[in-house]
């Protein structure tokens, strides 16, 4: 529109005699006022046109929908604490028109939404089978219309329901209008729950878990700590990742020292208490460095020596689960060095798709295990080309199949299949308080400000203009 005013300004002053240099006759000046509404009707169609075709923001908002050609401009959403209030924005979610398939398929380890949900499958769920699981549940979420609904039971260790509930809402985020409506029990402690001896199958309840057994039928969940364990600074996923990725280059495989290392709270399981007297003594050398961690002295040393990333110097690094699952595995996979696993009970989403010899090398706790590690190790050093390549298969099997893209991934198809199985409509409960990312994020970010810098760090800004990957079927 510039240039109308201009033209506008450039006629009109050829017509008065502002500056003087000449005068117009009549003719000359109906000529000039012509051409003037000749070149502004063709301005404002064009510019009504290119509005109408290309959607600029106006029309978009209206329509409430964002063209998948326009992925250049990224729509970001709002996020401002000031406004005190701390009430959810009324206007998300937009829809997000994207193309009609999704060229990437998932890791196979997504296979397992269809076993989890297996003992629905024929009969559905029903709003009973949902309520029985209050008894073991922290919450209940409901997602009706695209927003978050929680209502809370009882408390948990830290600030796992803090980011549990922060990553469920940044998938709202990532994909906005495409989760549907549902209501389902979710467990924030370390146990499991849905013993399947206490059940019949078809009629358990659902309750959604960060891990699972032979012995149970919880729904598995990725853990809070993709989005940040705030209370020992292990930071978000992403970025976690990305900083293992930097500190692998470090040392070279081969540079590495020849032993197998630990490091961790050893107090946690029996386990792992037992895996302790396999370390370096006077008396014997099982090939196997374990440290504790003591994450008390780390929290006043500000956390510099438990840095993930730096903690890549051996060739072999051994995992073993804590009470029950651990959060540990991703970090220990990822960093380039043979895993000795340590053959858990306990299974979280993700560590269904590892296959042994492939990815890790498997060790059964027994009482013979010191002498396992140390036979491990002696395998590796005299084939290191071998143990590289399985140190190096399990970091890639984190790098490609774990990233974070794929986490929200699995969350999105395991709701959307959860969903499809209930059997009644989904309502606000009473109790229940809306969730979202600004309420979130400035309630909770006033506690400590760890929380809220992995908030602003693992928050998703703008929505994926990409359908999730495509699920593999079942087995
Ligand atoms: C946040 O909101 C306040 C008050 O509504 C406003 O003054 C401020 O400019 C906003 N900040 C940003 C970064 O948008
Ligand atoms: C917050 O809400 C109260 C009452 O609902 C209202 O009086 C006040 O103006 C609001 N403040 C802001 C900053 O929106
Ligand atoms: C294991 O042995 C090493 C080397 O002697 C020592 O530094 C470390 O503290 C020991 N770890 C445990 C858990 O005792
Ligand atoms: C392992 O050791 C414990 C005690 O040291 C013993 O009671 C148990 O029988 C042993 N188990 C096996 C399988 O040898």
């Amino acid at each position: 529109m510039g240039i109308c005013f201009r033209l506008v300004y450039w006629f009109w002053s050829q017509g008065a005699p502002l500056c003087g240099h000449f005068s117009m006759s009549p003719v000359k000046r109906w000529a000039s006022i012509t051409i003037f509404i000749f070149f502004f009707v063709i301005s404002f169609v064009y510019w009504i046109d290119k509005s109408a075709l290309t959607g600029n923001y106006f029309f978009r908002t209206f329509a409430n929908t964002i063209s998948p050609k326009k992925s250049s401009v990224q729509v970001e959403f709002p996020f401002n604490c000031s406004n005190l209030n701390l009430t959810c924005p009324t206007n998300h979610p937009v829809t997000i028109e994207k193309e009609e398939s999704s060229p990437v398929a998932c890791p196979a380890y997504m296979r397992w939404i269809h076993e989890d949900l297996r003992p629905w499958k024929s009969a559905g769920i029903t709003r009973d089978m949902v309520e029985r699981g209050r008894d073991y549940a922290n919450f209940r979420l409901v997602i009706v219309k695209g927003k978050a609904y929680v209502e809370t039971y009882r408390g948990t260790f830290q600030t796992r329901d803090v980011f549990t509930i922060w990553g469920i809402l940044q998938l709202l985020r990532l994909y906005p209008g495409m989760v549907p409506d549902l209501e389902l029990m979710f467990c924030l402690g370390d146990e499991t729950h849905i013993k399947k001896r206490d059940y019949q199958p078809t009629s358990a309840p659902p309750v959604f878990n960060y891990c699972e057994d032979d012995e149970t039928l919880d729904i598995v969940f990725p853990d809070w700590s993709f989005w940040g364990w705030a209370e020992v600074d292990i930071k978000p996923w992403r970025t976690t990742l990305e900083a293992l990725k930097e500190g692998n280059k470090k040392i070279k495989w081969k540079d590495r020292k020849p032993y197998a290392f630990w490091k961790g709270n050893p107090y946690v399981s029996k386990k792992r208490v037992e895996l302790m007297k396999c370390n370096l003594s006077n008396k014997n050398d099982w090939n196997v460095r374990l440290y504790i961690q003591d994450w008390g002295k780390e929290s006043e040393h500000g956390f510099k020596n438990s840095k993930l990333e730096d903690q890549c110097t051996h060739r072999y690094k051994i995992y073993i689960e804590g009470k029950t699952w651990s959060v540990s595995e991703k970090y220990i996979l990822a960093c380039n060095s043979m895993t000795l696993l340590l053959i858990p009970q306990y299974r979280d989403f993700f560590t269904r798709g590892l296959v042994p010899m492939q990815h890790y090398w498997p060790i059964k706790i027994t009482n013979n295990t010191c002498r396992d590690l140390k036979l491990a190790v002696e395998w590796g050093n005299s084939h290191t080309d071998k143990a590289q390549e399985i140190g190096e298969a399990g970091s890639k099997f984190i790098l490609e199949n774990l990233k974070m893209d794929f986490v929200y991934d699995y969350m999105f198809h395991l709701l959307s299949e959860y969903s499809k199985l209930l059997k009644f409509e989904p309502i606000i409960p009473p109790g229940a308080l809306e969730v979202c990312s600004e309420t979130m994020a400035c309630r909770e970010g006033n506690k400590f400000g760890r929380i809220k810098n992995f908030m602003v760090e693992s928050m998703v800004k703008s929505p994926k203009d990409t359908l999730p990957c495509t699920m593999p079927p079942p087995l």
